[in-house]
């Protein structure tokens, strides 16, 4: 079975570290890469790692994933607030879903409080920051044990 997980990351993403460091911090999307890469190697995952700021190139990845990968942790980033479509290729995937943010979500404007993805998501993780991606490979990791 695969033990790849894909973690994708939306918009404006590739601009951690100088984005607006008192909402998100100051890892950078390299960073974040490189804690999902030693979480991945800790845990046996195979991992993918990738952002985009455009919208149908993430929906083609998920299409790719479904029959290749055994998970997908995303950080939908704006998208998460907008995008039906991206939740549409989530659910077509037929893949456990995890979506993860960096901020707590909640605690910002009112329009950041819905998600169309976490509906069809298995978990939320947001407000933990970068560990945020780190928990949900762990997470992964448990779903895909418990498997077999
Ligand atoms: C984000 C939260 C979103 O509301 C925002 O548009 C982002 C990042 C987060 O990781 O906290 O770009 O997904």
């Amino acid at each position: 079975m695969s033990r790849t997980v894909l973690v994708l990351n939306g918009p404006n993403l590739n601009m951690l570290g100088t984005r607006e460091p008192t909402t998100y911090g100051h890892e950078t999307l390299a960073d974040i890469s490189s804690l999902c890469r030693q979480t991945a190697d800790e845990l046996e995952l195979n991992l993918e790692f990738r952002q985009t700021n455009h919208e149908g190139e993430l929906i083609d990845w998920i299409h790719q994933a479904r029959t290749r990968c055994a998970a997908i942790v995303i950080n939908p980033a704006a998208w998460t607030h907008t995008s039906v479509a991206i939740r549409d290729a989530l659910v077509a995937s037929e893949l456990p879903v995890i979506e993860v943010h960096i901020s707590n979500v909640h605690a910002r404007e009112k329009f950041r409080h819905h998600s169309f993805v976490s509906a069809i998501a298995v978990a939320v993780l947001c407000g933990f920051g970068v560990q945020g991606y780190r928990m949900a490979l762990q997470h992964v990791g448990h779903l895909l044990n418990a498997k077999g």
